[in-house]
């Protein structure tokens, strides 16, 4: 039996205004699109901006339903569309934000397992990683420079 040890590098930036410019505007963007989204249920509101490398923008937002799992998360709604929209984009970068109605969020909040595996096809797809800034309403941002910074040992299509 032989030991194996994953480790992981993230960045955390202490406040917005330490963020490159380009971020601070994609997460202005992920800002807008958190407050359009429809979370009647947990009031959380999640909002995601992707940037594409032809320069266009993606937003999605939380998607929410009386039938609980038929809901989908922001980052799923703006991947999906981003698919949907532009099939052989290159999505260069990720900006995700949350807030809640119910208490201050000021920790950063990461994209949940199932965001990550369907993150992580599309930077399979385009064979570039997708770098990924998240925060909650305020507080510090959490930067990992590849989505598989988040899932180690990912199921992709080689082993399909
Ligand atoms: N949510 C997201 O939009 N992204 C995540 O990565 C985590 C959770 C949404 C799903 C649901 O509408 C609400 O947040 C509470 O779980």
């Amino acid at each position: 039996m032989k030991k194996l040890t994953i480790e992981t590098h993230l960045e955390v930036f202490e406040t917005f205004s330490e963020l490159p410019l380009e971020v601070q505007n994609l997460m202005n963007k992920a800002q807008q699109a958190r407050e359009n989204a429809y979370a009647p249920y947990s009031h959380f509101k999640v909002g995601a901006a992707l940037q594409l490398a032809s320069g266009e923008t993606v937003i999605g937002n939380n998607q929410e339903n009386a039938a609980f799992p038929s809901g989908l998360c922001a980052e799923r709604v703006a991947v999906f569309y981003a698919g949907a929209s532009y099939p052989s984009a290159i999505i260069k970068m990720m900006a995700i934000t949350a807030r809640s109605l119910k208490q201050k969020v000021t920790t950063p909040i990461p994209p949940c397992g199932a965001c990550r595996q369907s993150l992580v096809e599309y930077e399979v797809k385009q064979n570039a990683p997708i770098i990924l800034y998240f925060m909650g309403e305020s507080g510090k941002i959490v930067k990992a420079n590849s989505i598989k910074d988040l899932l180690p040992l990912i199921f992709d299509s080689s082993y399909l």
